[in-house]
């Protein structure tokens, strides 16, 4: 094998996907404690120490307890390089999460084992399902009193019209928790309680093992004896072309915060989630084992050091083998840039990255001039395709404090409109700039941060339109007749496109109604 088709085979880029509270966090945190990129004692404080550093920054993520941003960790495990890319969990930030979907090969959806899937799984998994991202399921917090295993399971498979095919089962459940069988391997894994960073070693035997029902007690071991016959019988055998295509979801489960059944998913994700795939783009698919360099920004943040008003584009390689200090084109402009200050984000720092393969995510310091969306490559006019921006579905007018300041407060939001934190449309006729989120909490990222990061004071207030849509036509002279016959709700979005805003839902339909052969986006890929 080449160098090239050798780390390409050897790379894990994935994402977790979960309703808040599911144990998102725990888990990325314990995933990395068994991959051994973060080896402090009581890696709970650990992680609260952590958040606080993140959170400086942004003072709104320590008020709300929420983690706003998203982030990328990489380690090195058992020969594999795994890059867990961080989605937020909130649901208002689904536009972010969306978007960090299109740069992962795989997920882990995590589950509460009482609440199954929730709304927001649900959401997020679709958004997987329209890409064909294999999925992972991992059911936590089995030291918990939970629902019936075959009806999680059950549930699985009915909501999401997903097979499933457990990888390992749950002996008992909260109080009762003993262990889990690894349905693969017929080795069952004793439970042992643990605090903290400590690894259980743990005690494996199999199914048949007379050792078990001496360890368990001779009910528990025979329940899990007839579960595993009942589960292989109702269950479809795991295929990893199925799981591949995005068809069948592997299961497994176990408890984050007791570090249980991680080790498993650990090992399940390297085994079985696929290397870095070929990605869509204009105007041909790119293989990962091109000789030339090329991939897209995914996530653009500004201010991430107050210190320094740094701006990183988060890049997702998708084919070659990047080295520090290559120079690259950027097709949207036609400009090349050469690229030399490439960082790895690990689990607790920054890296110089001096080289890197495809999945690898690269962390672009630059003064504005990449945007999400943005192909670079080593010559050739690509584009990747698929990197959505969404229609807002809120929209306020910004209310600045002192008018004398409009010009920073332009900057400001020209700043977090480009990370993709809000949508920035300007009123044809003039009026002050409105404000489009998808989620109510980004109103209040929003002013906070522009207070905290540009100094600026500014409010938003209500706008009398309820949602937006770029509009586009063959015929040009339709477009402006369109915004001709509707002079105050047009608008142009920061590349110049043209953006209707519609009072309401009715306003909306009257007006495709009015002019069928005009489209209304909901979605506009970025430019
Ligand atoms: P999220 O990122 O998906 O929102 O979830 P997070 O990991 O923050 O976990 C949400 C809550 O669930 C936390 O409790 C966490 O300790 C708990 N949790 C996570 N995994 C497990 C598990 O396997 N078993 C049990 N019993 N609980 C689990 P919290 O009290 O809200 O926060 P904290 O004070 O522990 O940080």
């Amino acid at each position: 094998m080449t160098d090239l088709s050798d780390a390409i085979a050897r790379r894990r880029t994935f994402a977790i996907i979960s309703h808040p509270d599911a144990g998102k966090t725990t888990l990325t945190e314990k995933l990395l404690l068994f991959g051994g990129a973060i080896q402090l004692a009581g890696a709970v404080r650990a992680r609260g120490e952590q958040r606080r550093a993140r959170s400086d920054w942004m003072a709104i993520e320590r008020e709300r307890g929420i983690s706003v941003t998203a982030s990328v960790m990489s380690f090195e495990h058992d020969g594999l390089s795994f890059n867990l890319l961080d989605t937020p969990g909130h649901e208002d930030f689904s536009e972010d999460t969306y978007r960090t979907l299109t740069a992962v090969d795989s997920a882990v959806m995590v589950l509460d084992a009482a609440k199954g899937i929730e709304t927001q799984t649900r959401k997020l998994f679709e958004v997987c399902r329209l890409r064909d991202v294999p999925i992972i399921t991992f059911i936590n917090k089995v030291d918990r009193e939970a629902r019936d295993t075959f009806d999680l399971l059950d549930e699985i498979e009915k909501t999401l019209a997903l097979d499933v095919s457990p990888v390992t089962w749950p002996i008992g459940m909260g109080r009762d928790l003993n262990g889990v069988y690894d349905l693969s391997a017929d080795q069952v894994l004793l439970f042992e309680q643990t605090r903290g960073d400590h690894i259980p070693e743990g005690l494996d035997m199999p199914l048949d093992d007379p050792r078990l029902d001496g360890l368990v007690g001779e009910a528990a071991a025979a329940q899990l004896r007839n579960e595993a016959e009942l589960v292989r019988g109702a269950c479809p055998p795991f295929s990893l072309e199925a799981y591949r295509a995005g068809h069948l979801t592997p299961v497994f489960f176990g408890s984050a915060l007791r570090n249980f059944g991680v080790r498993e998913l650990l090992g399940g994700i390297g085994r079985l989630a696929p290397p870095p795939r070929p990605q869509p783009a204009a105007p041909r698919l790119v293989d990962p084992l091109e000789p030339a360099v090329s991939g897209f920004v995914f996530k653009v943040q500004a201010n991430m050091d107050p210190n320094h008003r740094d701006r990183i584009a988060f890049f997702r390689l998708c084919s070659g083998r990047f080295r520090r200090g290559m120079k690259l084109k950027h097709p949207r402009s036609g400009k090349t840039m050469a690229v030399v200050n490439p960082v790895f984000f690990l689990a607790r720092d920054r890296e110089l990255a001096e080289e890197a393969f495809p999945g690898d995510i690269l962390g672009i310091p630059n003064h504005g001039a990449l945007r999400i969306g943005d192909t670079l490559s080593e010559g050739e006019d690509l584009k990747f395709t698929g990197i959505p921006s969404f229609a807002p579905e809120l929209l306020r007018r910004i209310r600045l404090d002192d008018p004398l300041k409009a010009k920073q407060l332009k900057k400001a939001l020209e700043d977090l409109a480009e990370e993709g934190v809000s949508q920035l449309f300007k009123p044809l006729n003039g009026s002050t700039w409105i404000v489009g989120v998808v989620g109510q909490l980004q109103f209040d990222v929003i002013a906070n941060r522009i207070e905290a990061e540009y100094n600026l004071k500014a409010g938003f207030e209500e706008a009398p339109y309820e949602t937006a849509r770029w509009i586009d036509a063959d015929d040009k002279a339709l477009l402006r007749k369109f915004a001709d016959a509707n002079p105050s709700a047009m608008a142009e979005d920061r590349d110049g496109a043209l953006v209707f805003l519609a009072r309401n839902a009715w306003t909306l339909s009257r007006a495709q109604q009015d002019f069928p052969d005009l489209r209304f986006l909901a979605t506009r890929e970025q430019h």
